[in-house]
């Protein structure tokens, strides 16, 4: 009968745990943590291909350029070709598109990124490099429609927003061999 208890109550233990409730509990009781500030989790974020996540907000090339020149063009050079002369300077974005299997392959967005969904992802996450997370989320789609303008994927005032960017298709989306590993499939 104790073996009994004690093994319910390590599963009831497991399961308490593992909830929301329980953390609040010991919040509340022992004085420690804090309470999680809506505003603070909007920073993690992650945009898989399909774009679930994706915030409200929209933005066209044509406005991306403005966004472009002021917030990326120090690094990523005016013509989006890279600066690698100044020490900090960012990646070539476009060019080098099915030059990947070839003896000069230049990686870039336009070359070898599978999903423009990603791009959203990454430049909200992490650019520009010396202040990220400073874009508004419309300067984010409009740097992001302009990156793939200057690429040719998309016309300038083509409009980039949650519904048409997980359906752009990138030039390099079906030079991926799929992972098959069931720990990969953290969307399905
Ligand atoms: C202070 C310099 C700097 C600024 C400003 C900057 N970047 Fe970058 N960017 C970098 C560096 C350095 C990397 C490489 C980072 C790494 O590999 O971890 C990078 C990487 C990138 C990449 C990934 C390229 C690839 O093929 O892997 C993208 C896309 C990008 N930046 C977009 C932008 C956009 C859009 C802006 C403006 C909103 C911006 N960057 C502003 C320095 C900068």
């Amino acid at each position: 009968m104790s073996m009994l208890k004690t093994a319910l109550g390590g599963a009831m233990l497991a399961g308490l745990l593992s909830s929301a409730v329980f953390a609040q509990a010991v919040n509340d009781q022992y004085g420690f943590g804090t309470k999680v500030d809506p505003a603070e989790l909007s920073g993690f974020f992650s945009i898989p291909p399909d774009g679930r996540g994706l915030p409200p907000g929209s933005g066209t090339g044509t406005a991306g350029a403005k966004v472009f020149a002021e917030n990326c063009a120090a690094c990523h050079g005016d013509k989006l070709e890279g600066n690698p002369a100044k020490g900090i300077g960012g990646d070539k974005l476009i060019g080098g598109r099915g030059s990947l299997a070839t003896k000069t392959p230049v990686k870039t967005v336009e070359s070898y990124w599978p999903y423009a969904t990603t791009l959203f992802d990454y430049v909200k996450r992490a650019m520009p490099f010396s202040a990220p997370g400073s874009l508004k989320n419309d300067e984010v789609y409009a740097v992001v429609a302009y990156i793939l303008s200057e690429a040719k994927i998309i016309k300038p005032t083509d409009t980039v927003n949650a519904e048409t960017l997980p359906k752009i298709a990138m030039p390099n989306k079906d030079g991926f061999i799929p992972d098959s590993r069931p720990e990969l499939q953290l969307y399905h």
